[in-house]
């Protein structure tokens, strides 16, 4: 029997979504579920950053999951006309899987460019820190989805779980660097509960 997962997101579901978001994910996410992809964003809150990897990426597949449906909801239309609902150009490349990104890696066949990870939820409390994702067991996984020059980019404004991801990657055959970098402001990032100075990065390769 396969083991149960611990569930890593809070919420499924937040204020009620207006006519037009529900329109979009009745109609439109289905058929912008991915199946390959080159660059990957796991948990995209309202899709910022997956927009940001649209843009600047124009010839490339990039798959965010994200399991929260106001947040998918919120992606889906800032990437479409607000008239004709279609994808704007420019967004063209977007694919979203909005659940559990465990579920996603599991029935697909792509090595990716990039994975990113923003602001992962930090799960303070001791009793709930075996709800963080990136354990030295998930990160071994997200491992064999690269290429070889493939890149796991994580980003947190919390500095204990950016510690405690630290001590995860010595159980791990990665190797980790710390860049000096910014990306778009995310809305986690905006928020920064954590009350922190800056986000912290990690890149970790094979
Ligand atoms: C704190 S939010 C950050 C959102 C966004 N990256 C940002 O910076 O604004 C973390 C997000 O990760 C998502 N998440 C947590 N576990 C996940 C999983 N297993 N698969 C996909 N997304 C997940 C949550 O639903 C949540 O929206």
């Amino acid at each position: 029997m396969e083991k149960q997962e611990i569930r890593t997101f809070g919420r499924r579901h937040g204020k009620k979504l207006s006519a037009r978001q529900q329109t979009l994910i009745d109609e439109l996410l289905p058929t912008l579920k991915p199946t390959h992809g080159d660059i990957l964003e796991i948990g995209f809150g309202a899709g910022e950053h997956v927009r940001d990897l649209a843009r600047t990426n124009p010839d490339k597949i990039i798959i965010g999951a994200e399991p929260f449906m106001n947040g998918v909801a919120s992606l889906l239309s800032a990437i479409t006309n607000e008239q004709t609902n279609r994808v704007l150009d420019e967004y063209r490349g977007i694919r979203i899987w909005a659940d559990d990104v465990r579920d996603f890696l599991r029935k697909t066949r792509s090595k990716f460019e990039q994975i990113w990870v923003l602001h992962p939820d930090p799960w303070p409390k001791a009793r709930h820190e075996k709800r963080r994702l990136l354990s030295a067991e998930f990160l071994n996984t997200l491992s064999k989805y690269l290429t070889p020059d493939g890149e796991i980019i994580i980003g947190t404004d919390h500095w204990e779980y950016f510690d405690w991801i630290c001590e995860q990657i010595k159980s791990t055959d990665l190797t980790a660097t710390i860049p000096d970098m910014e990306i778009i402001q995310t809305r986690y990032q905006h928020k920064n509960k954590a009350g922190t100075d800056a986000p912290k990065y990690l890149i970790l390769k094979n």
